[in-house]
Order: structure tokens, then C-alpha cells, then sequence
């Protein structure tokens, strides 16, 4: 027994944000499928509730907890309601994002940048801090956060979503280290494109282009599938996962060797 595995609850409990739809959503139903008890965070209210009725059918215990993650009082609103439904967490998925306005950076504005670093980084962060303490005050504690293969690269058009994933990546690099000898550990995931609503933001002509591109750089010339990210996720979630933190794993179908 290690201090990353000594302490696992009995019943474990997992937070997954931006859990209404996409990857979050998979990401849930795939910790369900490990008897995990779910709460779904997300700002989206109606998509939410859809998505635990759709859990519930399958068999889930679920929590749909509507919290918009950039602001603090209602990320503790929804820990203390996770809390009294599905007990102590001991799993945080920081997975809820925006892609922000798609342009060129030297025309970008500061408050579509503060925009999107509210969401993904310091929402993050927020919620890092909301959880992780009570996980470290009971010795375990599976933290991982949603990153992105544009974190690593730079995606061009879309500086501060990538500058933001970068901040991530660099976070959970800073808290891993942080919490090593915790048995809470925190490691990050970095996927390339997905075939999700996080392009709704662009128009169709804007989004076939931008999967074009995005595409061509992936040798194995496909989208990951949601249900792929959700596997890796779930590894890093799990006991089974014990001497990995501060990591960033890679699933880009190759693009990213590194
Ligand atoms: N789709 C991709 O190509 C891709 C690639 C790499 C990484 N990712 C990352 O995967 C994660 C999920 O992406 P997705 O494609 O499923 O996106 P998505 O847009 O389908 O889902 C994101 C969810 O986050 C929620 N959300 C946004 N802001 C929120 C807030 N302030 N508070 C609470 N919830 C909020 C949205 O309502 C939505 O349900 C994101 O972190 C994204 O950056 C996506």
C-alpha cells in the first residue's frame, strides 16, 4: 500500500463539471460504469437535467447541480449539495470550458480573454480549491482537468483558449507537486479535436474549415471519440492510477508526441 492508494473510500463520489453534454457527460458515464456516485456540474440547467434523467436510465446515481463555476459562492453551493446527496468526493473532473471568439490574437480584446480564463482557468482553480482541500484532509484524491492538445501547441484564432489550456496544464503541474506525499493526485488530460457542441460558437462554414485543420494534423485523421477522452479519464480517476501526478497525458491520435 502506498499513500496514494491506503485511503480509498468505500463508496466514492465524483465531481465532474461541464457535465451536461460532450466529453464532461461521457466522462460522467463512464465513472457511473465504475459505480461511482455522480455529480454533474453545469451552468446549463435544462441540458443538465436531461443528461441525469438519461444516466438515471441507465442504471447511475447521479446529482444534476446547476453552478455556473466562475463564481466561488455558487461552487460551494454545489459542494455543499454534492456533499449531502452522494457524501465526499473523492474524484474532481475539471472539465467544463469555453472556446471563446475565434480571430486574430492582435486583435483580440482583454475581456474575451478574461472571459475565457474565468471559465478555464481560475473556474478551475476554484473548484480545485472548493474540493481538494476535504480530499487531502482525508488522505485521497483523484483531481483531473481537462486540458488540450492546444495547451501544448497553440491553436492559431484562438489564443486564449490555448493560453488558457497552457495555464492549466501548468497548474496541475504546480499542484501535483504540491500534493504528492497527499495521496491526492492531479494529472491532466490534452485531446485533440472532438467532434462536439464546443464549435456551436462557429458558423458552419467557419467550423468545416476549422475541423479541416485541425484534422489534417492528426495522423490517425479522425476526431477523438468522447467516449475515448472518458476512458483515459476514468484510469486517472481510479485507485489504479497511483504513482502518476502533475502528469499530462496525451490522446491526439498521434499528433502530439509528447
Ligand atoms: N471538443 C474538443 O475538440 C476538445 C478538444 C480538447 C479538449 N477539449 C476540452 O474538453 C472539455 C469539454 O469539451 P466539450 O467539447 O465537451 O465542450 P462542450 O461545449 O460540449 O461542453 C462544455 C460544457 O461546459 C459547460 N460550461 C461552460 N462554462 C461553464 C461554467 N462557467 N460553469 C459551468 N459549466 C460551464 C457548458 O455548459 C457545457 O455543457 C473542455 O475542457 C474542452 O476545452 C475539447
Amino acid at each position: 500500500m502506498t499513500p496514494s492508494d491506503s485511503r480509498e473510500p468505500a463508496q466514492r463520489s465524483a465531481i465532474v463539471t461541464g457535465a451536461a453534454r460532450g466529453i464532461g457527460l461521457a466522462i460522467g458515464a463512464r465513472l457511473a460504469a465504475d459505480g461511482m456516485l455522480i455529480a454533474l456540474w453545469d451552468r446549463d440547467a435544462g441540458q443538465l437535467e436531461e443528461a441525469a434523467q438519461a444516466l438515471s436510465a441507465q442504471g447511475a446515481t447521479v446529482l444534476a447541480v446547476p453552478v455556473d463555476i466562475t463564481d466561488r459562492a455558487h461552487v460551494d453551493r454545489a459542494l455543499a449539495q454534492s456533499m449531502e446527496a452522494l457524501g465526499q468526493p473523492s474524484v474532481l473532473v475539471n472539465n467544463a470550458a469555453i472556446l471563446g471568439r475565434s480571430g486574430p490574437t492582435l486583435d483580440a480584446s482583454l475581456d474575451e480573454w478574461k472571459r475565457v480564463f474565468d471559465v478555464n482557468v481560475f473556474g478551475a482553480l476554484q473548484c480545485a480549491q472548493a474540493v481538494v482541500p476535504g480530499m487531502v484532509r482525508r488522505g485521497y484524491g483523484r483531481v483531473v482537468n481537462v486540458a488540450s492538445i492546444a495547451g501544448k501547441e497553440g491553436n492559431p484564432f484562438a489564443a486564449a483558449y490555448a493560453a488558457s489550456k497552457a495555464a492549466l496544464i501548468s497548474m496541475t503541474k504546480s499542484l501535483g507537486k504540491e500534493l504528492a506525499e497527499t495521496g491526492v493526485l492531479v494529472n491532466c488530460i490534452t485531446p485533440s479535436a472532438a467532434d462536439t457542441d464546443i464549435f456551436a460558437v462557429y458558423d458552419q462554414s467557419q467550423r468545416a474549415q476549422l475541423e479541416a485543420r485541425l484534422l489534417e494534423r492528426v495522423p490517425m485523421k479522425r476526431f477523438v471519440r468522447v467516449e475515448e477522452v472518458a476512458e483515459m479519464a476514468a484510469w486517472l480517476c481510479s485507485v489504479r492510477c497511483s504513482f502518476s501526478t502533475g502528469a499530462v497525458f496525451d490522446i491526439s491520435g498521434g499528433r502530439a508526441m509528447y
